[in-house]
């Protein structure tokens, strides 16, 4: 079975999966206090800055939801773009575990300060939740980027006002490629206080890292982590992957191929479907009618992401085939 119903569908890159048998060797101290996870915690200083903590996690819901509790109290509340996963997709966790989202509207996926602007109110008031967090998902749900400009504004606002900012980094290296700049330039140099860093969407088994930038939020991480059932025993596994994944830029190529591909899937479908947005990582949100759905999604599978105007979204991963593409595209027109 092939298809472009999600990242998350792919499997193992194989270089991930040596590292996972790689790590399979003897013993080794457990709960992140093995050579492997000191290693990676290294490896992401590097990457982020000497004060930056990672902290591995299972998944990307628990990557969000405790670095929101790490920023926010009870009372407080996040800024988040309405069509965020943290707003829609993740079963109210967010505000089960941290405080409230309060959803803003979005352009492409994004927030902007005019929006915002409009949901920095009642400050102070005993009735209402106070603003605390603005998270930003990188690239966004719908596949759009935030410029390094984009980023710094909304930064600089939320600093002005008192705010701590969060990005969402589910794919957040697809970002790295796409806007041709370091990680940090991307996050710490902007004023990004916690950033949730991808990896089961790029090519690894599973595994996450919360990254805190922000050495004043990390005081208590560990304590939450652990609270929150998302301390790994055997730790190694995560780390190992994500060394891989660091080494010889095996993350660059990574997102370089899914990227490229979706670019690739744009140019051949271009002519034959609408595409609601710029194709700016690894998804395309195309529009298909709804007769066609049934009979391709049979042969490749994809999601209906808006089933009132049947906006379908086809995302394509590290193990993306251009022969993948232009089957799709062949079953389109024998279709139509
Ligand atoms: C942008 C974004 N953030 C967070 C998540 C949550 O990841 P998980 O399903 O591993 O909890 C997803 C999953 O699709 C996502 O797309």
């Amino acid at each position: 079975m092939r298809g472009f119903g999600s990242d998350n569908h792919s499997g193992v890159h194989p270089e991930i999966l040596q590292a996972l048998s790689g790590a399979n060797i003897d013993h080794a101290p457990s709960y992140g206090t093995d050579p492997l996870t000191e290693k990676c915690q290294e490896m992401f200083k590097t990457f982020f800055g000497k004060t930056c903590e990672a902290y591995f996690v299972f998944n990307g819901t628990a990557s969000n939801v405790l670095s929101l509790k790490a920023m926010m109290k009870s009372h407080e509340s996040c800024l988040v773009s309405d069509i965020s996963h943290m707003n829609l997709d993740e079963c109210g966790a967010p505000e089960f575990f941290a405080g409230k989202l309060i959803p803003v509207k979005s352009v492409e996926g994004k927030l902007t300060l005019p929006e915002l602007e409009k949901h920095l109110i009642r400050l102070g008031d005993q009735h209402y939740t106070q603003p605390r967090v603005v998270s930003l998902t990188q690239p966004t749900e719908v596949g759009t980027l935030y410029s390094l400009e984009e980023i710094k504004t909304i930064s600089t606002w939320a600093k002005k006002h008192n705010l701590l900012v969060h990005m969402d980094g589910a794919r957040f290296t697809n970002a790295v490629y796409k806007l041709n700049c370091s990680m940090q330039a991307m996050t710490t140099d902007l004023g990004i206080d916690v950033l949730s860093f991808g990896g089961t969407k790029n090519g690894l088994m599973f595994g996450e890292a919360v990254v805190i930038l922000n050495p004043a939020l990390g005081k208590d991480f560990k304590y939450i982590r652990k609270q929150a059932a998302q301390l790994p025993s055997k730790t190694r596994f995560i780390a190992a992957q994500f060394l891989a994944f660091f080494s010889n830029e095996l993350y660059l190529k990574i997102a370089k191929h899914s990227c490229d591909m979706a670019q690739y899937f744009f140019e051949t479908l271009s002519g034959k479907l609408k595409i609601n947005y710029p194709v700016q990582s690894n998804a395309l949100f195309a529009v298909i009618p709804q007769p066609l759905v049934k009979k391709l999604k049979q042969k490749y599978f994809f999601y209906v992401w808006n089933e009132t105007i049947f906006e379908c979204r086809l995302m394509t991963s590290w193990d993306t085939q251009k022969s993948d593409i232009e089957g799709f595209c062949q079953a389109l027109d024998e279709i139509l």
